[in-house]
């Protein structure tokens, strides 16, 4: 049985694409049919239209990708009567990552996302690098994290889920804030601040500077991090970060998390979850498990 639950909320398998790696689906529903997805982390939605940030904001790096996109998405109105309506069709959860620059623009998104059938829970998106206002700011704050997470909860007729940013000294505080606030489950971790220098140039590659770090380089924060809040909070947590392999998603269940999302391995092989969804029974079985739900906190005394 490959099926997980996240506070009672049943996904078919542990496997979802992570925000910003998949858009909102139609892209990679040419390469694979959606419905064997757990679920998809949609790309943030912000209340207007926004059109990104310079470029370049994608820089590869030995040891990962860096990105500062800018939240670019089509906007709230454009998201619910276009992507919103394609996604429909699919049999799969569908967390809707929400982002903003004010307290205003999250509340806009989530009450016009409420009455959707489509969308199953929210991903509360406090953790982006590469806004100024709302973004990171509220995630490396505790007393911010609370704040918006209570806020957004006070407004969420769905499950909130809140996306944890690693930039910070102790990511158990945050957690255990935004678990006092109300939220339904941890998404844990998003990318790393990092920059890339050209040496020729004698410029930064991306044209913001600072981007998101992203890949197999992260893995292992990322274990760390949600080994440590597994044993802090008691609500689930879906575990994100440089997960390339159906043995990365297994060392993330046994670190604590209940499902996983996987990022920027999507780009370098658009097959990566359909792959590591048909792999799974056989792996679970290599190791001694009948179930994902067996997997998870296992390596915890
Ligand atoms: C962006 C947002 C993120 O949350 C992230 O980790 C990286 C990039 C963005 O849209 O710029």
């Amino acid at each position: 049985d490959i099926s997980t639950e996240i506070n009672g909320l049943k996904f078919k398998n542990p496997i979802m694409p992570a925000s910003g790696c998949f858009g909102f689906g139609e892209e990679f529903s040419e390469f694979y049919d959606l419905n064997i997805l757990g679920g998809i982390a949609i790309k943030s939605i912000t209340p207007e239209t926004r059109f990104g940030n310079p470029t370049p904001r994608v820089a590869e790096t030995p040891s990962g990708m860096l990105n500062s996109i800018g939240l670019q998405n089509p906007g709230l109105n454009k998201v619910i009567e276009n992507q919103l309506v394609f996604l429909e069709q699919f049999d799969t959860r569908i967390l809707a990552n929400v982002a903003g620059a004010t307290e205003e623009d999250y509340i806009e998104v989530i009450e016009a996302l409420n009455d959707l059938d489509v969308v199953d829970a929210f991903e509360l998106n406090i953790s982006c690098p590469n806004v100024n206002h709302g973004g990171i700011g509220l995630g490396t704050n505790p007393e911010l994290a609370f704040n918006i997470t209570k806020l957004a909860k006070k407004h969420s007729r769905k499950p909130l889920y809140v996306k944890l940013s690693p930039n910070v000294t102790n990511i158990v505080e945050i957690a255990q804030a935004v678990e006092k606030a109300g939220a339904d489950a941890i998404v844990m971790i998003n990318t790393l601040i990092g920059m890339k220098i050209d040496i020729k140039s004698r410029k930064t590659l991306i044209a913001r500077k600072i981007g998101g770090l992203s890949g197999p380089a992260i893995r292992p924060i990322a274990i760390a991090m949600v080994y440590k809040v597994y044993e802090a909070v008691n609500i689930p947590i879906i575990g994100v970060g440089g997960i390339e392999t159906c043995d990365d998603v297994i060392e993330f269940l046994m670190a604590g998390a209940s499902a996983v999302q996987i990022g920027m391995q999507n780009f370098i092989n658009p097959y990566v979850c359909k792959e590591i969804i048909e792999e799974l029974p056989s792996k679970l079985k290599e190791y001694g498990f009948n179930s994902v739900k067996e997997v998870i906190g296992v390596a915890h005394e």
